[in-house]
């Protein structure tokens, strides 16, 4: 019980010390605007806290909603079948974060372990994890092409991948370290996460009602406690299995519960399996299993919320893809919802 209120003391304060950033102006969202697969609760409006300015020049950390630090409980956390321990902010460390399971991935290149410290360039393991797995606020970079992978790094690069909310600060992190890698560490990464699989870490469940949650600063969703469920509606509420493991110990084993309509399954089989006159079939180009084909990256397992960002960012033109501009252009956001549904309960 004390390390519950410890523990929830600990979440409000990274809750609330967000710097201020810019505020949105008088931007607006139409009303079918997915906020969920953006980690957010409630629709743009005014006064909202959007990501920082992110001029060339910034350092990639710079380009994200930077906290307060959080103090350290000093409490070693341990994982089942690691004798590693760390504390909570060894396990953020954003220059060498936690590396539960040396055993689970190839030896690191510098740059997926540790970042560029001097140029404020986080480890990737910091936010994919040591193995590729990622969480639904960032996605798997495991089991992608290194061909893919080049790609979508030359794309944040060039500015042709950016996020369609302007809230989400984390895309252009990501995409602000695109541009500080040299040609060699890009190289480097791409090998190194290509040459894993990708474990699906999705259990997709049709229901009428979901947890209530809070949204941390990068679209992490997590269950408040104590609190009675929420009805669903047209979304889908994504928690991971295990709160505090995800949260407090970065464990790159856990996985996520995906909450979606009922009726949603159903209906996205259909449109990915059919095309149901309104898409192309999915597996032409992703494969008939849906786990990728040459270059074209697997869609199969991933987090719903990660498959609903890439189509709306697609079908705003944020998120620039001659192949998947077709695919989206007669999708509505019912339709893409229950495709992202379907999509994440693949095996
Ligand atoms: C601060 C967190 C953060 C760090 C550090 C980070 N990324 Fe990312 N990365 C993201 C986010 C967020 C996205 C997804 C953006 C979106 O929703 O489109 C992403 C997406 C990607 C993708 C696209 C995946 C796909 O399926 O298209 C690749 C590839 C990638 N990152 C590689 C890397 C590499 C390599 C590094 C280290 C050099 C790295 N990232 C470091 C946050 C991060
Ligand atoms: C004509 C070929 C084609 C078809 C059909 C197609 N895709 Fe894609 N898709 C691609 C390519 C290629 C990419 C990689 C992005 C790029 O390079 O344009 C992609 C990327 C994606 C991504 C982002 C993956 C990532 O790692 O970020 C998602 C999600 C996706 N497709 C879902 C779908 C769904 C769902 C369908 C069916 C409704 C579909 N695609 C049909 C070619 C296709």
């Amino acid at each position: 019980m004390r390390q519950r209120i410890g523990l929830t003391i600990l979440s409000l304060i990274s809750l609330t010390s967000f710097n201020v950033g810019l505020k949105a102006q008088s931007m607006q969202h139409p009303p079918d605007w997915p906020d969920w697969a953006y980690g957010l609760l409630s629709p743009l409006a005014p006064g909202d806290r959007v990501a920082p300015p992110c001029p060339p020049t910034a350092k990639p950390i710079e380009c994200g909603y930077m906290g307060q630090p959080v103090p350290d409980d000093g409490i070693k956390r341990t994982l089942p079948d690691t004798s590693a321990s760390f504390t909570r902010n060894e396990a953020y460390f954003g220059y060498g974060p936690a590396d539960w399971y040396p055993n689970d991935h190839p030896l690191m290149p510098d740059i997926v372990a540790k970042g560029k410290e001097s140029e404020g360039l986080q480890a990737c393991a910091l936010c994919h994890y040591p193995n590729g797995q990622g969480k639904m606020e960032n996605g798997h970079v495991s089991g992608l092409s290194a061909t893919y992978i080049l790609q979508q790094l030359e794309a944040f690069e060039n500015g042709t991948r950016r996020s369609a909310d302007p809230r989400k600060a984390n895309t252009n992190v990501m995409a602000m370290i695109a541009t500080r890698l040299t040609d060699g560490e890009k190289q480097q990464v791409a090998e190194y996460y290509s040459s894993m699989d990708y474990r699906p870490m999705v259990r997709v469940i049709e229901a009428v009602e979901a947890p209530q949650v809070r949204s941390t600063n990068n679209g992490l969703m997590l269950p408040v406690p104590d609190m009675p469920p929420t009805p669903l509606g047209q979304r889908i509420i994504e928690v991971p299995e295990d709160p505090e493991k995800t949260e407090m110990m970065r464990d790159p084993r856990g996985g996520f519960i995906a909450y979606v309509p009922v009726g949603s399954l159903v209906k996205g089989e259909r449109l990915v399996n059919t095309g149901d006159s309104k898409t192309i079939q999915c597996g032409i180009c992703h494969g008939p299993d849906h786990m990728g084909l040459g270059i074209v990256p697997g869609i199969a397992g991933r987090t719903a919320s990660y498959t609903m960002r890439q189509l709306w960012d697609i079908k705003q033109g944020t998120r620039q893809s001659p192949l998947m501009t077709p695919v989206v252009a007669n999708l509505s956001a019912e339709d893409m919802l229950n495709i992202s549904a379907y999509i994440a309960s693949l095996p």
